[in-house]
């Protein structure tokens, strides 16, 4: 048996900068009442959404990812062709194939990386912050970036009263590279198949064909016991994140969950019991739930606004259509 080498990684791997890019389409909830005899105050009381982005059909899964990624390249000091690894998160970009991670990479400049996406809903960019922060440790790749995209506009069917005022649009970046401190904590992930339905794209394409009319099949969503999960049973996951970075929930600062809904982010402070100085990420009042982008954009704009500062310690979790679910603490950078 021949004996070759084994990669080598880095000590530890951290998120070494964020970017993001909001569509410019601002979508206030009187403008989409109407079509599901709703009201702003019931959108506000059952959800925390005020207004939502969409994009315009110039804002493209790849021309919003591109956008988050240069600032997040920006922001962590590197050129992208460092850049050995792309891993987009999405669910809305409209070929089967190829990914477009290529297509990012391409327009970034970093021909050479590993380019591909991953399906996991909501909960993609955990997964892929996850993956990277293995790879960079692993030796794989000596900067990853990460990116979470979305244009649910369009698979959200307007006249839908269980998901028209939720879903919506933008982008976030995150590169991952080598760290001689931790900076990325364990991942507590998985799944469970048997709720398959209760959030899912409508109809299989090939069954749209086949029906001859063919409408767009769009997302639908079993609101209640969607509720229901999110709130109990991942906070649960939440805790089982500290627990195994052993981090206690007086040394969390920032806790950053998918922005689901409002209702369920505070939920789950409730049952994590999470001390009121702990700053809790919530853009889903201004931007809608993104899907697989929400916790970059969220985390952007804590960082932005001077709430999450470089080197605190934050908990990301993320949850959606699978069921699936993914949590970890990082450091912010
Ligand atoms: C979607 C959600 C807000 C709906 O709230 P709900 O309380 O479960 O709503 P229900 O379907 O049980 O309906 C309750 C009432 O509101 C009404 N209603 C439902 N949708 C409505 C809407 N968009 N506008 C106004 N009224 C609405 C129903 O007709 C019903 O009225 P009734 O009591 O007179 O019969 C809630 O289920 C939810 O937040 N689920 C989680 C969604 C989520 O976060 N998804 C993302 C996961 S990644």
């Amino acid at each position: 048996m021949a004996a070759f080498q084994s990669p080598q990684g880095a000590p530890h791997a951290a998120i070494l900068g964020i970017g993001a890019y909001r569509p410019s389409r601002v979508i206030p909830n009187a403008d989409i009442v109407e079509a599901i005899d709703s009201s702003d105050e019931w959108i506000q009381q059952r959800s925390g959404i005020k207004q939502r982005r969409w994009a315009t059909p110039e804002e493209t899964v790849q021309l919003m990812a591109v956008e988050a990624s240069r600032k997040a390249l920006a922001s962590a000091g590197i050129d992208a062709r460092q850049i050995d690894c792309v891993v987009v998160a999405t669910v809305s970009h409209m070929l089967q194939t190829p990914a477009v991670a290529t297509a990012i990479a391409h327009e970034l400049g970093t021909d050479q990386a590993a380019a591909f996406d991953i399906s996991a809903a909501c909960a993609g960019f955990c997964h892929g912050v996850s993956m990277a922060a293995d790879f960079v440790r692993a030796g794989s790749a000596g900067h990853v970036l990460v990116i979470g995209v979305e244009r649910l506009s369009d698979l959200t069917d307007v006249g839908d009263r269980g998901t028209a005022f939720i879903f919506a649009d933008g982008a976030g970046a995150a590169v991952v590279g080598p760290s001689d401190t931790p900076g990325i904590g364990p991942v507590v992930w998985g799944s469970d198949g048997e709720q398959f339905d209760l959030i899912r794209q409508r109809e299989d394409w090939r069954d749209v064909i086949a029906s001859g009319e063919p409408v767009m099949p769009h997302l639908m969503m079993q609101g209640n016991p969607v509720f229901r999960w999110a709130s109990f049973a991942m906070a649960k996951i939440g805790q089982q994140a500290l627990d195994r970075a052993g981090i206690g929930i007086d040394e969390l600062d920032v806790f950053v969950p998918h922005q689901a809904n409002m209702r369920i982010i505070d939920a789950m402070a409730r049952s994590m019991k999470l001390p009121e100085r702990v700053r809790i990420a919530r853009d889903i009042a201004e931007q809608g739930n993104t899907s697989a982008a929400s916790i970059p954009l969220a985390l952007d704009r804590m960082i932005a606004e001077g709430e999450a500062r470089s080197g605190d310690t934050a908990l990301l979790i993320a949850f959606g259509a699978g069921l699936s679910y993914a949590a970890q603490v990082v450091t912010v950078p």
